[in-house]
């Protein structure tokens, strides 16, 4: 799995790296580099090149739309570290964007990040059909919107220090986290044309995976090893996040992932032999530890 991560990573950033210096430069771009790179773990590009693998999509074509998602979860991590939002000051074992370059300019190198996802969606190396692309940008704009990560991440704050009922919560961390996901395994679909039936199964499919990992890190968080995750832990009791942990306990939020796994995978099932990789990527999210 790790050697599988690394070569998607790899490919990604060489694409990304390639697209910023094809642009003129400007002042932001350090900020926005450093968001960038050295990177995470990739993972949503990995779910998008699994359920691509589902539909016979190519990899060069899911990797620019991986990369596209990257620029958006980069975005939402530099913000989401800032002094107004969860206030933390390291970030992927180095110190947040907003702490080395200030934080207006993490705000706008956030902004510029967000926007370049769609750049990257709407240039010429995409080789898709327009109007797939215009349906994948618009995909793309509404699981980052009020509808999606932004709104996540507004009830996210605004439930902390409350006591929030177990749909609140899930439906908080569906929104901040899985419509990402969502987008990653409903793009493939969009690409191959599917009906809007099929489309709504990857789209609720990726939720799901997305709650998954929200847990998974939420786990993380409340076990504790911060030079492993390479961020702060402990921060969610501190600052009184309303978690499914927080909620149910530890043991039960497990549960809770494991129901998730089996769900999905079944679901899954009708795909045939290669649904095998989504279901690797889903124990390794639930197993992870950073
Ligand atoms: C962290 O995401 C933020 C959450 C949505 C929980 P990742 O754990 O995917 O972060 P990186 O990209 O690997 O650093
Ligand atoms: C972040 O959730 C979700 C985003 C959409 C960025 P967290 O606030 O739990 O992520 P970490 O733990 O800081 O990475
Ligand atoms: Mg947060
Ligand atoms: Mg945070
Ligand atoms: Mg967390």
């Amino acid at each position: 799995m790790k050697k599988k991560l690394n070569r998607i990573a790899s490919d990604t950033n060489f694409y990304l790296k390639n697209f910023l210096n094809k642009q003129d430069n400007s002042e932001l771009v350090p900020a926005m580099k450093y968001g960038l790179f050295p990177g995470g773990k990739k993972i949503r590009s990995k779910i998008l090149l699994d359920i691509g693998s589902l539909l016979s999509i190519d990899y060069k074509t899911l990797i620019i739309i991986g990369a596209a998602v990257e620029c958006i979860h980069a975005y939402s991590l530099i913000h989401d570290d800032l002094p107004c939002m969860d206030d933390d000051e390291i970030r992927r074992g180095k110190l947040s964007t907003h702490v080395k370059f200030g934080e207006s300019t993490a705000v706008l190198a956030g902004n510029s990040l967000q926007t370049m996802a769609c750049e990257i969606l709407a240039s010429p190396s995409l080789k898709i059909r327009e109007k797939t692309k215009i349906n994948l940008i618009n995909n793309l704009s509404k699981c980052s919107g009020h509808l999606g990560i932004a709104g996540g991440q507004y009830l996210d704050l605004s439930y902390e220090k409350k006591k929030i009922s177990k749909n609140k919560i899930i439906e908080m961390e569906k929104k901040k986290t899985g419509k990402l996901f969502s987008f990653c395994c409903a793009a493939p679909a969009i690409i191959k044309n599917r009906n809007n039936k099929e489309i709504k199964f990857f789209e609720e499919i990726g939720l799901n995976i997305g709650l998954l990992f929200q847990i998974a890190d939420d786990l993380i968080d409340y076990r504790g090893d911060s030079e492993k995750a390479g961020k702060k832990t402990g921060k969610d009791q501190e600052k009184g996040k309303a978690t499914l942990i927080s909620l149910l306990g530890y043991r039960n939020a497990i549960k809770y992932c494991d129901k998730i796994i089996i769900n999905i995978n079944q679901n899954l099932k009708k795909y045939g032999s290669n649904s095998k990789n989504i279901k690797e990527t889903l124990d390794y999210i639930l197993n992870r530890d950073k």
